[in-house]
């Protein structure tokens, strides 16, 4: 079995901490008046935990000691706290304005750096929970002085619900000129299959953020999920597959700017497949 899998993600579910639900989330409770007759659900009491399924588990990674000290030295930097209930300020963040990237588990983030300094007029918004990953991204942006990168050590479904806006029905008010899902977590197993990032309440979600026009791009080197993410994404109205050549049967090409990375080299060269998708942003119905 060839299929990408970071070694971090081997240990059980964690318990997740209940917090209120945004104000702008469907699932915030409704004003009293606004509710249906019937039983009254009571948020849980403060303290009480609520199992979450999660596109990853942590296991204590090993931290270098150039990871450890880049915590130091350029977490100020690049490093962002998750704020939960406030939204980002994407020009106060970067220091700048340009367009906006999300990355969902960028890994060690040898494609993230490589992807930023090819594109130095793009922002880029990291998120990742492997902690020596993050630390290894960060000593590259600090010692290569990549300065279109922001880090957000924390889950990126969380980011993306709590401080990133959806559109509004004509379209305005997202942040998100692109999204990039490179190699998630397969989880092989029928049993796991849960846990994949590619369903289609995240992608519902991710597409919410998309400014009209803004991409989705993943990529997989598991045929399975690439089935998978082809019908999810197929089948979210408001994307458009990027892909129109029927000899590709709706896989991208691969878009120059994502590189190979080394696993991905080796796998092409033993005849493995990697699949890309592209998807766009409908622009709001007239
Ligand atoms: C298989 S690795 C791929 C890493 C990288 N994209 C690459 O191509 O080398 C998947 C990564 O996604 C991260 N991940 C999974 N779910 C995540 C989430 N909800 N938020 C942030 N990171 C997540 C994992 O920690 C893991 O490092």
């Amino acid at each position: 079995m060839h299929a990408f899998r970071c070694d971090h993600t081997m240990t059980s579910e964690r318990p997740q901490r209940a917090t209120a639900a945004p104000a702008h989330s469907p699932a915030a409770t409704p004003p009293e008046a606004a509710r249906p007759p019937g039983p009254v659900h009571k948020p849980p009491p403060e303290g009480v935990y609520l199992r979450t399924i999660k596109s990853y588990v942590l296991r204590a990674g090993r931290m270098g000691t150039g990871q450890i000290k880049a915590f130091e030295q350029f977490g100020p930097r690049f490093l962002l706290p998750f704020t939960p209930h406030q939204l980002l300020d994407p020009a106060a963040t970067f220091g700048r304005s340009g367009p906006l990237v999300l990355e969902i588990g960028f890994g060690m983030g040898d494609a993230t750096a490589k992807i930023a300094q090819a594109r130095p007029g793009d922002n880029f918004l990291c998120c990742e929970v492997h902690e020596p990953g993050v630390g290894a991204l960060l000593k590259r942006c600090g010692e290569e002085g990549i300065g279109n990168i922001r880090i957000l050590q924390h889950d990126a479904v969380e980011v993306l619900e709590q401080m990133l806006p959806a559109a509004q029905p004509d379209g305005t008010g997202a942040l998100l000129d692109g999204v990039h899902i490179f190699f998630p977590d397969p989880w092989h197993k029928t049993k796991h299959n849960k846990r994949r990032l590619i369903q289609p309440a995240l992608v519902a979600k991710l597409s919410a953020r998309l400014k009209p026009g803004g991409y989705l791009h993943c990529a997989t080197d598991w045929e399975p999920y690439a089935q998978q993410m082809l019908e999810v994404l197929g089948a979210e109205p408001t994307l458009a597959n990027a892909s129109t050549d029927p000899a590709l049967g709706g896989y991208a090409p691969k878009p120059d700017y994502r590189p190979l990375t080394k696993f991905e080299n080796r796998g092409l060269k033993l005849g493995h497949g990697v699949w890309d998708l592209v998807f766009v942003r409908r622009a709001p119905a007239a």
